[in-house]
């Protein structure tokens, strides 16, 4: 569909943004499902910090549907807002705003787009299950919240900064007083035991992303039902993926939980189901085109 003076407008504000997929993925939605509007990417910096405000006041302004948060403002849009969903609350953190009537509203859908492609990926249900989260940034933070409502019975938080997994699994214990959290260093030493009774482990930092280094985990030491998820997309099998393939285990990529956040957003917009394979297959076809 051609732009036109009604065309709809919705975007991304983050900073980088330029490598966002979810342009491709979303305008494919819109274009299949016939809707006029078109999907950009807008670079708001992190710096100067009023950026970010001007940004969410032109929401308004200029009329947008709503739009999608990335890195570095997940976490700071929430002051601007009118009303924040309260899975988004105890998250901490904003990944689509809905322009309804002039009223901004946030949500997350990183965790439900989490767990819900990891249960269509592989069947998995965190449900009573002890599960180990690497890394302890934003990105962990909104998968360990997703595990433990879906009913996880243990999370461990392995980071290379013990401080930073501490802080997160002291804020998951006041929200989740049932589920045992513990924080450990990132570190095989400490992994290898917990491996052994661990049944999902999910990679939450850039480790494995083209140009990094790799995770190394002791994958040898987890039952052989474990699922290995990790959200690094770029390569979609990354050195973790791969090992665990070798190794005969489940795996869960990290395409899976781009693809279902911005489905989930796209339904928040227009209320419509939104066509996750034509999604995916625009999001396959711009990281392939990179
Ligand atoms: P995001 O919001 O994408 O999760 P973030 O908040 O910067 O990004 O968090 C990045 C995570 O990846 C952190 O857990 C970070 O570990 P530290 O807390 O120790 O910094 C982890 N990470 C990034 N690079 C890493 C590396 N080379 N080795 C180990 N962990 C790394």
């Amino acid at each position: 569909m051609k732009p036109s003076s009604s065309t709809k407008l919705i975007g991304i504000f983050g900073d980088p943004v330029s490598h966002s997929l979810s342009p491709a993925m979303q305008n494919a939605a819109f274009e299949h499902m016939g809707i006029d509007a078109v999907y950009l990417a807008f670079h708001v910096p992190a710096r100067p910090a009023a950026a970010l405000k001007t940004a969410v006041s032109s929401i308004k302004a200029l009329g947008f549907m709503g739009v999608n948060i990335t890195v570095p403002h997940k976490e700071k849009v929430i002051e601007f807002l009118d009303h924040v969903d309260n899975e988004a609350v105890d998250i901490g953190a904003v990944n689509t705003i809905v322009n309804k009537a002039g009223k901004l509203i946030g949500y997350n859908t990183d965790a439900r787009g989490y767990i819900e492609s990891l249960r269509q990926e592989t069947g998995f249900s965190p449900q009573g299950k002890n599960a180990v989260v690497i890394g302890a940034g934003g990105a962990s933070r909104a998968i360990a919240f997703a595990l433990l409502k879906a009913g996880a019975k243990r999370l461990v938080i392995a980071n290379r900064t013990l401080r930073r997994a501490q802080t997160l699994s002291r804020d998951l214990k006041k929200r989740f007083l049932n589920a045992e959290i513990t924080a450990v260093p990132l570190d095989k030493k400490f992994l290898r035991p917990i491996a052994e009774d661990s049944l999902l482990i999910v990679n939450t930092t850039s480790l494995g992303m083209i140009n990094n280094e790799e995770l190394d985990f002791p994958l040898y030491s987890l039952p052989t039902d474990a699922v290995v998820s990790d959200i690094v997309y770029r390569p979609l099998d990354t050195g973790f993926i791969k090992k665990a393939l070798i190794r005969g285990l489940s795996v869960h990529r990290g395409l899976g939980m781009l693809v279902h956040q911005g489905a989930l957003a796209f339904e928040l917009w227009t209320g419509k189901k939104a066509p996750l394979d034509v999604m995916r297959m625009a999001a396959l076809k711009a990281l392939r085109n990179r």
